[in-house]
């Protein structure tokens, strides 16, 4: 039987209507939406957790503000609401109640320790220096560190809760070439080869800052949503190729497009892309 159906199993058939076939299992923690459940929600959530064994279950709620922050989290069954990740190779811890984490974009977060169409973004011919603008708990940094052992990896977040979960995931991943930096990233003028915009609401108001901390031919590596109609692709096979309007944009801010992807769909008509820029 599948998950959903050992769920369903136990509990009253007059409710499956309004059960949730989808979650997000992030490490031992289900974020799930019981929000059209009126009783007995917690003996619900405890099947949840009982049947996709995890130790706490988190009502679903909005991701706000700058620093991305959960609001107000809702626990449905259980206590713990940190929990460690794996991936490529890289272990994550997080507070789930303070800090948001896309499994969406597990792949996109591999640098060069994953799929090919990734790690083709993330090639850099010997960087002295790779600044991470956002740099959260550290799922971009971390791999590039690991990708680069020779290059020094300065990680910046304005979020401190973020930056102490940095701190530990660096030191558990025995990461020694990273500077972390709690501050906003505005704030600091370091010089980088690479500047890492890991940022999805309005990235493009950071590339200017990103362009005077640039060495001459630098690389930005941009991650933004943008709808699809401004996109103008109609069809699968036309992602890869690079926007007229989009390179238009990136021109107009001194940058020049290399490469263009999307990393997933936002929502129904918008898209996660990731673009590699060049210095102008
Ligand atoms: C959405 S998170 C990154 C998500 C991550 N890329 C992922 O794949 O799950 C964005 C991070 O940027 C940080 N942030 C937002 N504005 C900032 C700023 N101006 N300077 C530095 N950090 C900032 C937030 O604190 C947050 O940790």
């Amino acid at each position: 039987m599948k998950p959903f159906e050992q769920i369903a199993s136990k509990i009253d058939s007059e409710l499956h209507h309004y059960l949730p076939r989808k979650w997000k299992k992030i490490g031992d923690i289900v974020i799930l939406d019981l929000s059209k459940i009126e009783n007995e929600k917690e003996k619900i959530a405890e099947i949840y957790a009982q049947v996709l064994n995890v130790k706490t279950i988190i009502q679903k709620n909005k991701i706000s503000g700058e620093l991305r922050k959960p609001e107000d989290t809702e626990l449905l069954y259980g206590k713990e609401t940190v929990t460690e990740i794996s991936e490529y190779g890289i272990k994550y811890k997080l507070d789930l109640a303070e800090i948001m984490w896309s499994p969406g974009n597990t792949g996109w977060r591999s640098a060069l320790s994953g799929p090919e169409k990734v790690s083709e973004f993330y090639t850099f011919d010997k960087p002295k220096t790779i600044i991470d603008y956002f740099a959260g708990i550290g799922y971009f940094s971390i791999q590039m560190a690991k990708g680069y052992p020779e290059t020094e990896i300065i990680a910046i977040d304005k979020n401190p809760r973020s930056i102490e979960y940095l701190t530990l995931n660096a030191k558990n991943n025995s990461i020694d070439n990273i500077k972390i930096i709690n501050d906003d990233c505005r704030n600091i003028e370091l010089k980088a080869d690479v500047i890492h915009l890991g940022y999805i609401g309005n990235t493009i108001d950071f590339l200017e800052h990103a362009h005077n901390c640039l060495n001459d031919n630098g690389t930005v590596i941009f991650h933004e949503a943008y709808r699809n109609n401004w996109l103008g692709f109609k069809s699968r096979s036309e992602w890869g190729t690079i926007p007229e309007k989009f390179a238009k944009l990136m021109d107009e801010n001194n940058f020049t497009v290399q490469k263009f992807e999307r990393v997933k769909f936002y929502g129904p008509s918008t898209s996660h892309i990731i673009a590699k820029l060049k210095k102008n």
